[in-house]
């Protein structure tokens, strides 16, 4: 267990929503210099700021300075995912037996848990010793998706420089869930992730179609673009003549883990070889979606006036496989009253 004994957690004022609603923005700290904000408008991550090999801080995440920001020109920045990460082809899923249809918003297809997913909720916060625990429930067929759904997610900084996400959930009838965090990464703090170094410990991924949905195979990296078993340049192949690359405009697939031989995997690592900033990724889940940040395009001014075009950011989404509920070879996503959805990732920040 990593330590914890120096994290501060303050609040203050971010804004409020239309209907009066005030948001808070928590800031968590510790004694090394790191220093992660959220708000609980979607349990946003707005802020991570970390040291890179001169000891200099920088905040490596994209994002906007106000609530009016997260508002109104969002692509899923920094927040919490539910309550079905990734796509759900054409919005319709079978559970004992039952048909189920909820929203379409990402073209013919259903999107990170719909129109008014757990980005878009305001979550009930809470200061505890582990740190920022969030808590959301999500009622019976909100979103089309069945069940009374009660999700906590707590959000530590250990004094090792590592931010850790904790996901809890019960339900009170069956259902489906698949939690995570969408933050978009860039370890200089500017510019574009191109040169970022990514070493994905996965030997397979999840091919998609035209509409990014899981054809239902999974594929060796081996001779692919997807071949990120040693450390390699985002940019390095994304521009080449590949199906895959053509369907996402870049990287946006699932990466199939390793499964280790302790409860968290060591997911990926990324390195930003002139500021040195390294960030290791280790779950508790089975895949990891890389998305290379292609439908950013320039028209999103975020944080300190900065325009986001193309590539400015990338997520590594911890989670199980996009359209998991249409695909018996995939792991379940099916969460059953009495049972628990347990999810942790750890993202560890140092400097090389
Ligand atoms: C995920 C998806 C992408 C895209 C982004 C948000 O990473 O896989 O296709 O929808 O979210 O823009």
């Amino acid at each position: 267990m990593t330590a914890i004994q120096t994290l501060r957690i303050t609040s203050e004022p971010f804004g409020t929503m239309p209907d009066g609603t005030e948001v808070l923005l928590f800031s968590l700290a510790n004694d090394r210099g790191m220093e992660v904000k959220v708000i609980n408008y979607g349990g946003i991550i707005t802020a991570i700021k970390v040291p890179d090999r001169n000891g200099d801080i920088a905040d490596v995440v994209l994002g906007h300075d106000s609530l009016d920001g997260y508002l109104n020109h969002s692509r899923y920045f920094g927040a919490l995912i539910g309550r079905h990460a990734n796509r759900i082809a054409r919005g319709k899923f079978l559970l004992n037996g039952v048909a189920y249809s909820l929203p379409i918003n990402s073209g013919p297809n259903h999107l990170h848990g719909g129109s008014q997913g757990f980005d878009k909720v305001i979550w009930t916060p809470n200061k505890t010793d582990n740190g920022l625990e969030l808590h959301y429930r999500s009622r019976d067929g909100e979103e089309g998706y069945p069940g009374n759904l009660d999700a906590i997610v707590t959000y530590g900084l250990a004094d090792e420089n590592e931010l850790r996400i904790e996901y809890r959930a019960t339900t009170d009838r069956d259902t489906i869930v698949n939690l995570t965090n969408h933050s978009y990464f860039n370890l200089a703090g500017g510019g574009t992730i191109l040169d970022h170094e990514v070493q994905i410990n996965a030997d397979a991924f999840t091919p998609i179609d035209e509409t990014l949905i899981p054809t239902g195979e999974i594929k060796c990296v081996q001779k692919t673009p997807m071949d990120f078993t040693s450390a390699t340049s985002i940019g390095a192949r994304i521009n080449e003549d590949d199906e895959q690359l053509r369907n996402a405009g870049g990287y946006d697939h699932n990466f199939v883990l390793r499964q280790e031989n302790s409860a968290f995997t060591s997911a990926a690592k990324v390195y930003e070889p002139k500021s040195g900033r390294v960030m290791e990724i280790l779950s508790t889940e089975p895949g990891l979606q890389f998305y290379s940040g292609n439908f950013l395009n320039g028209s999103i001014i975020g944080k300190a006036g900065r325009a986001y075009v193309k590539h400015s950011g990338c997520c590594l989404e911890t989670q199980h496989f996009p359209d998991s509920p249409n695909h018996p070879n995939f792991p379940s996503t099916v969460l059953k009253p009495g049972e628990e959805y347990q999810h942790t990732t750890l993202f560890r920040f140092s400097a090389e």
